[in-house]
C-alpha cells in the first residue's frame, strides 16, 4: 500500500496516512480541527487572556467538541466531548502524559504525585493510597468541624466578613492539622505566609508568555526563593520531629513515613518532602475555593439554603455532624456537587499527547497539547439544562442521565485528585456544621470576578455578611 506525507498537524507534525483512505472513503476529516482565526505570532492569546473562560465557552459552542486554539506559539486542542474525555483521561490513557504546558516549577512541586509519571508515579501512587482510605479520612472528620466551629466562633452577627479568605484561613489550618498534626500556630501561620506567595507566584507564571529560571533575580523571583526556602526549612523540621517519634500518629505524614513498598523500601526525606507540598498546593485552595464559592451560591439562592438548613435541623438538630451522618445528608452532597460543576476550581486538565491518536477523527501527533476543560463542560446545555441555573436538585432527578465525564471537577481515570473523598468529606462537614449555625447574604454591589490562573479564583475575595441562625 502506497503512502505520502500528507498532513500538517500543528507544531507542524508530518503524518503519513494511507492515501487509500482519503482518496475512497473521503472519511478522514482535515487534518487540524477548527478554531478561532489568531493574530500573527500570539495566535489567539488575546482574546484568550482578556476573559479566558468565557472565550473557551464560545469557542466550544462555535467550532464544535475539537478545537484548535493557539496561544503564541503553542498550539492547543480543546475536547469538549465527555467520550473524548474519556478517551484521553481513561481508554487510551497510555497515548497522554501530564502536561508540560503547566509543569513550570520543579523546585517546588519536585518529584510529587502531581506531575510525576509512569513507574515512579504508580509507586508513589500505591504507597500514598492508604493515608486515603476512608478509615483514615473518617478519622480526621472530628478535628475538621472542631477547626470550624473554632472558627465560626470568631464571627459576628451582622458583621461582614470576606468569606474566601475565612475558607483559605480553614483550609489551611485542616491540611496542616491533617497532614502534621499540628495546630501550632506559628507553624500555620507561616507556612500560610509562605504557601501564598508560592501560589501565587506559581500561578502568575502559568499565564506569563514570558518564563524566567528561578535565578533569574526578577522581584517575583526573589520572593518566590525566599518563600520555598521558608517552606523547606518548616517542613524539614517537622519531618524531622516526626521521625525521631518513630510512631503513627494517624495524621498523613505518619503514613506516608510509614509507608513501605512491596520490596520494603521507604521514601526519601527528599521524596515525602515532595509529597507534603504537593498535598499542599492541591488540597488547600481547591477545597477553600469550593466552599467560597458554595456559600456565595447559597447566599444568592435563599430558598436553597433554607432547604439546607431544614435538612440538618432534622438530621442533626443542632449537634456537631460527624462522618456517619454524611450518608444522611444528601441535599448538603447535592449543594457542593452542583457549587463544584458551576465553579470548578481546577477549570483546565492539561495533558500531552505522547503516543499518535486519532480522536473524533482528528489525528493527534504526539506532542499535541489537550485541554480538558471542566468549566466548558459542566456549563454545555447539551448534558445540563439551564446550565447556569444553581440547581442542586438536578443531581437527585437526572444523575443517571448526565454522561460520566460531562462532570468531571476532580479529573479522572487513573490520575483521579487522589484528594477527591477528603475534599468530599471536608466540604460537607464543614457546610453542615457552619450552615446549621449561620446563613450569609451578599454585601450588595460588592464585585465579583473570576481570574482562572492554574485554578479559579474571585479576584475580589466573596464579601458577605455573616448572619447568626438563632438571632
Ligand atoms: C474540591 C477540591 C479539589 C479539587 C477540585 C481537585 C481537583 C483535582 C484535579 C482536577 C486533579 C487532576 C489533575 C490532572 O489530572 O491533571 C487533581 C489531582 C490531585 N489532587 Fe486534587 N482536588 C481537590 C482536592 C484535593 C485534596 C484535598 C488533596 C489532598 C489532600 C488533593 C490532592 C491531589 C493530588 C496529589 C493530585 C495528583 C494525583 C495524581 O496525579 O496521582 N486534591 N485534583
Amino acid at each position: 500500500m502506497r503512502e505520502r506525507a500528507l498532513v500538517r498537524g500543528n507544531h507542524s507534525h508530518i503524518f503519513l496516512i494511507n492515501e487509500s483512505e482519503t482518496d475512497m472513503t473521503n472519511a478522514v476529516r482535515p487534518s487540524v480541527p477548527p478554531g478561532p482565526k489568531g493574530e500573527p505570532f500570539i495566535g489567539n492569546a488575546r482574546a484568550f487572556i482578556v476573559e479566558p473562560l468565557a472565550y473557551l465557552q464560545r469557542c466550544s459552542q462555535e467550532y464544535g467538541d475539537i478545537v484548535q486554539i493557539r496561544l503564541g506559539t503553542t498550539s492547543i486542542y480543546m475536547l469538549s466531548h465527555p467520550d473524548h474525555i474519556e478517551q484521553v483521561l481513561v481508554t487510551h490513557n497510555k497515548n497522554y502524559t501530564k502536561s508540560r504546558f503547566t509543569q513550570r516549577r520543579k523546585s517546588l512541586f519536585g518529584n510529587g504525585l502531581i506531575f510525576s509519571e509512569s513507574d515512579f508515579w504508580l509507586r508513589q501512587r500505591r504507597l500514598m493510597q492508604p493515608a486515603f482510605h476512608h478509615k483514615r479520612i473518617a478519622s480526621y472528620g472530628e478535628a475538621m468541624v472542631t477547626l470550624a466551629e473554632r472558627m465560626a466562633r470568631t464571627w459576628q452577627d451582622g458583621a461582614e466578613i470576606n468569606i474566601h479568605e475565612q475558607m483559605m484561613e480553614l483550609s489551611l489550618e485542616i491540611v496542616v492539622k491533617t497532614l502534621f498534626d499540628t495546630e501550632t500556630t506559628g507553624d500555620v501561620q507561616k507556612i500560610g505566609a509562605a504557601l501564598d506567595i508560592l501560589i501565587e507566584q506559581v500561578s502568575a507564571a502559568a499565564v506569563r508568555p514570558v518564563q524566567f529560571p528561578d535565578w533569574v533575580p526578577t522581584r517575583g523571583n526573589r520572593m518566590y526563593n525566599a518563600a520555598l526556602s521558608e517552606l523547606e526549612t518548616i517542613i524539614k523540621q517537622i519531618i524531622s520531629e516526626h521521625r525521631e517519634r518513630a510512631t503513627d500518629n494517624g495524621d498523613l505524614l505518619s503514613t506516608l513515613l510509614h509507608a513501605q513498598d512491596e520490596d520494603g523500601t521507604r521514601m526519601t526525606d527528599r521524596q515525602v518532602r515532595d509529597e507534603v507540598v504537593n498535598l499542599y498546593i492541591a488540597g488547600h485552595e481547591t477545597v477553600a475555593l469550593a466552599l467560597s464559592f458554595a456559600w456565595r451560591l447559597l447566599a444568592e439562592h435563599p430558598e436553597v439554603e433554607a432547604k439546607l438548613h431544614a435538612e440538618l435541623a432534622s438530621i442533626l438538630g443542632g449537634r456537631a455532624p460527624t462522618i456517619e451522618d454524611l450518608p444522611q445528608l444528601p441535599y448538603t452532597e447535592q449543594v457542593f456537587t452542583e457549587a463544584l460543576r458551576l465553579y470548578p476550581p481546577v477549570w483546565g486538565v492539561f495533558r500531552d499527547c505522547k503516543v499518535a491518536d486519532t480522536i473524533g477523527g482528528y489525528p493527534i501527533a504526539p506532542g499535541t497539547v489537550i485541554l480538558l476543560s471542566p468549566w466548558v463542560a459542566h456549563h454545555d446545555a447539551r448534558f445540563y439544562t439551564d446550565p447556569e441555573d444553581f440547581q442542586p436538585e438536578r443531581w437527585d432527578r437526572q444523575a443517571t442521565s448526565i454522561p460520566r465525564y460531562a462532570y468531571f471537577p476532580f479529573g479522572g481515570g487513573q490520575r483521579l485528585c487522589i484528594g477527591n473523598v477528603f475534599a468530599m468529606v471536608e466540604a460537607r462537614l464543614l457546610l453542615a456544621t457552619l450552615a446549621q449555625q449561620w446563613r450569609f447574604t451578599l454585601v450588595p454591589d460588592a464585585p465579583f470576578e473570576l481570574v482562572p490562573t492554574i485554578t479559579i479564583r474571585p479576584k475580589y475575595g466573596i464579601k458577605v455578611v455573616a448572619h447568626r441562625r438563632d438571632s
